[in-house]
């Protein structure tokens, strides 16, 4: 008899290995290969081959047809909501991903308990707390009299069993993935193996009840859902919940949706009752700023369909190292040596003396290019001394020959800015294909250089121009 063979997976990425390796040669992580057995593997070698059945026919169908609105449940939270593009999908596998102690069990205890206020059958099963634990947190948030259903449990088939009972649940919230374990796998619990089968089994479930489900993962600090990155792919939407230390805000962030559009967030504020929405969130981003600084630059951004200003800060001191430092929090540090290289480069400003510091003010973190031009301003603004106007917002992309770059939704960030009372803007003088042309408001009256130069000019112009009205 053959003797069973053993496989080596990568925790991280879930690649098979035949021999035990210090470091994954797929991911490239050290110290993620583990021991799991193979039975009970997805088509292990010649056995499964022979009992493989003959396949069945499927209709095949065209692309045109009937088609029907997603099904929702809707948990009016309206952060919640906008960030699962309207609402939890029947049928359908959300992962909710985030740090140790973020908030997301806060997050679906709340949601579980508006939803049941609606009169839907919510079943909250939690491998982490104890029940006692789930309770006392309920009572915080004063949800504690709401028709929630409530286990600590962790075996997929007992789980699977419980809510097979009475009324089909209009959505399950597992908490956590990692702390899922079936029968049918047997390696450790928290394995890929483990985690990917009891996955595989809750999906099953819900598509084939028309239940919702929610799989709660925790995150390591590179980003990456620990272990069950494999889910990211088995399930329907993946949102990320993130935060940074010592600031109460919460973003809820869309990754992937198969039913809605990605890219939209959710902002939420973590107060001692529990989590609140924050519907406006440039206000809350904007909270506390020294207006008259140098250095600080105001943002007009977009996220998702949702325009956010935020402060942008640079300092931008003398250094005394023979390689100057650059860092950055919030933004990215290639697209910060690029501005500086294209202002070095065009404009005439030199910075190969000084340490360069930019952050995002609030924590928020920014991915957009378009936040280029406010970055460079900052800069500028920094080096050299002159405080910008404090009524004015930036945007726009900058590209490496100094030339500014048009972004899309002008319109719409002007409108968020002229809302929080910004009086002035600069943005670049060419509108983006297909956007709709900027009328009325702080764009008829705002500076559009086509050049970065232009800009630097403008500012370093500014001290000139109050040094001539002290004379
Ligand atoms: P939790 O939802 O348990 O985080 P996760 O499930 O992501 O690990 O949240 C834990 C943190 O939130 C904890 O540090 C306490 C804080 N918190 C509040 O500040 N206010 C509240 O009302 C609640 C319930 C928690
Ligand atoms: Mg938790």
């Amino acid at each position: 008899m053959a003797k069973p063979r053993v496989q080596f997976i990568c925790q991280n990425c879930g690649s098979v290995h035949q021999r035990w390796a210090g470091k994954c040669d797929a991911c490239g992580e050290w110290n993620t290969l583990v021991e799991e057995g193979t039975s009970g593997g997805i088509g292990s070698g010649p056995a499964s081959a022979r009992n493989a059945r003959k396949g069945r026919a499927v209709v095949l169908t065209t692309l045109s047809g009937e088609i029907e609105d997603a099904p929702r449940i809707v948990s009016g939270i309206g952060e919640l909501d906008r960030a699962t593009g309207g609402g939890f999908v029947r049928g359908s596998a959300l992962l909710v991903g985030g740090d140790p102690g973020i908030g997301k069990s806060t997050l679906l205890t709340q949601a579980a308990a508006a939803l049941a206020s609606r009169g839907h059958r919510i079943v909250y099963v939690s491998g982490e707390e104890a029940v006692a634990q789930i309770r006392l947190r309920a009572q915080r948030l004063g949800v504690a009299d709401t028709s929630v259903e409530l286990a600590a449990e962790t075996n997929v088939e007992d789980i699977l069993a419980t809510i097979a009972d009475g009324k089909r649940p209009d959505l399950v919230i597992l908490d956590s993935i990692q702390t899922l374990w079936t029968d049918l796998a047997d390696s450790a619990p928290g394995t890929v193996t483990q985690v990917r089968a009891a996955a595989q089994a809750m999906i099953r479930y819900a598509k084939s009840t028309g239940a919702a489900i929610v799989l709660v993962g925790h995150v390591t600090k590179e980003g990456q859902i620990a272990g069950p990155r494999v889910v990211e792919h088995m399930v329907d939407g993946v949102l990320y919940f993130e935060g940074e230390g010592g600031h109460h805000y919460r973003i809820l962030r869309t990754v992937k949706n198969r039913f809605g559009p990605t890219d939209e967030i959710g902002v939420f504020e973590m107060s001692d009752k529990g989590l609140r929405e924050v519907a406006n969130p440039s206000e809350l981003f904007l909270g506390e700023r020294h207006a008259k600084s140098p250095g600080a630059a105001v943002f007009a951004g977009m996220e998702g369909t949702r325009p956010v200003l935020v402060e942008i800060q640079a300092l931008v001191a003398p250094s005394s190292l023979g390689t100057p430092r650059r860092a950055v929090v919030g933004w990215d540090g290639a697209r910060l040596s690029m501005v500086l290289a294209v202002l070095e480069a065009h404009c005439g400003v030199r910075f190969s003396q000084h340490d360069v510091y930019l952050n995002v003010a609030g924590g928020y973190r920014i991915s957009e290019p378009a936040a280029d031009l406010a970055v460079a301003s900052a800069l500028v603004s920094s080096l050299t001394g002159i405080a910008l106007p404090a009524d004015c917002v930036y945007f726009g992309e900058i590209s490496l020959s100094g030339a500014i770059r048009p972004v899309a939704h002008a319109q719409q960030r002007l409108k968020e800015a002229e809302k929080l009372g910004f009086g002035s803007a600069v943005l670049p003088l060419a509108s983006s294909k297909g956007s709709e042309e900027i009328t009325g408001g702080i764009g008829a009256g705002a500076f559009r250089p086509t050049e970065l130069a232009d800009l630097v000019a403008r500012i370093a112009g500014t001290r000139r121009s109050r040094a001539q009205e002290d004379e």
